[in-house]
């Protein structure tokens, strides 16, 4: 038995046991250190083309300072709190009742009513400018209209008399710097339009028109989700956005009026011959059905199946021959009774539409 532990009595600390303490903190400061590296995943989520605090609009500017504002507030209600129960704890008694009354009235009572009105009064003032429709403020401007299907996205661009100029899918352009009103609708289920780094979210209800106005500040390419469940495939739902220089826009809409899909006879005799036609529409051909995403221009598309692949010849003849397994519940029947080699030849015509 060591007569030191017995007696308890003080002895210089021993080498071996110096380093045992050394280590310890040392021990300390790796996983303070590590748990800072743990936190890092959180702080990757505050930037990219789908963060909502990372903002390239007008309305998503808004609501990341309000989400900021609101962060600070409960901060400061963080802070009081956790400063009050240091105080109980060191007093351990309090000298008066009349001092008890007082500091609930005052910490309890004023201070978060105090907080909680000035977030509430900051939040009120900004809503209009998140949700300017209400105003009344739509005249004249752009509008587009997305339809979500199952699942996929129908995107319609308007002409200044409401008349459908013309229909894409899964891509939304629009112009820096200017309001653009999404008139947005279902013919099914809900679903719910979000673009996060331009603005809040608005679902789409069947039998109803809910319009969002967003303006877009920043040129770039962003990301687009479906923020309410709507089936198997509801997180297989994106859709890519452009954000293009006023100039630009104006040259794209002139050229997706013109565009057309003859330039490759094969790839499109092919496509008619079975029977891809009878849901998709590709602009100046006689392919023209409804039921599916419009295929015109399909090559400049950011992906294939709506977010879920890339836009590759491999990766649309493998959805060509079927869809079922990359998009569980998607409506195209599959074509795995065709010859690779034709599913590879759509595939090519598909992504070298222009
Ligand atoms: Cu569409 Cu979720």
């Amino acid at each position: 038995m060591d007569d030191d532990r017995l007696t308890g009595a003080c002895r210089p600390i021993r080498s071996e046991e110096r380093i045992v303490r050394q280590g310890s903190d040392r021990n300390g400061r790796t996983k303070a250190v590590a748990s800072l590296f743990l936190l890092c995943p959180f702080l990757v989520s505050c930037s990219g083309i789908q963060s909502a605090l990372d903002p390239a609009g007008r309305e998503a500017a808004d609501v990341a300072t309000l989400f900021f504002t609101m962060l600070l507030g409960g901060a400061i209600i963080w802070a009081g709190v956790v400063g009050l129960l240091f105080y109980a704890a060191r007093k351990r008694r309090v000298h008066s009742e009349k001092n008890a009354g007082r500091l609930i009235l005052w910490g309890g009572a004023v201070f978060p009513s105090v907080v909680l009105l000035a977030l509430l009064s900051y939040a009120a003032w900004l809503m209009p400018n998140v949700r300017p429709w209400f105003q009344g403020a739509d005249g004249g401007m752009r509008r587009i209209e997305v339809t979500g299907e199952q699942f996929w996205w129908r995107v319609r661009y308007l002409d200044a008399g409401g008349a459908v100029a013309f229909e894409t899918a899964n891509e939304v352009r629009v112009p820096v710097g200017e309001r653009v009103v999404f008139s947005l609708k279902s013919p099914d289920v809900i679903h719910s339009f979000w673009i996060p780094v331009l603005g809040g979210k608005m679902d789409m209800i069947p039998g109803r028109e809910n319009r969002l106005t967003l303006q877009a500040e920043k040129p770039g390419t962003y990301r687009g989700v479906c923020a309410e469940f709507c089936g198997t495939s509801h997180a297989l739902m994106a859709f890519t956005v452009h954000a293009m220089q006023p100039q630009d826009y104006e040259a794209w809409l002139l050229a997706r009026r013109a565009s057309s899909g003859v330039q490759d006879a094969e790839g499109l005799a092919l496509f008619l011959k079975h029977g891809c036609a009878a849901c998709h529409t590709v602009a100046g051909t006689e392919a023209q059905g409804k039921i599916g995403p419009d295929l015109t221009a399909f090559g400049e598309r950011g992906s294939a199946g709506a977010g879920t692949l890339a836009n590759e010849v491999e990766h649309v003849a493998r959805f060509l021959r079927d869809p079922g397994r990359i998009k569980p519940g998607a409506k195209m029947p599959h074509f795995t009774m065709l010859p690779e080699a034709e599913t590879d030849r759509i595939a090519a015509y598909l992504t070298g539409l222009k």
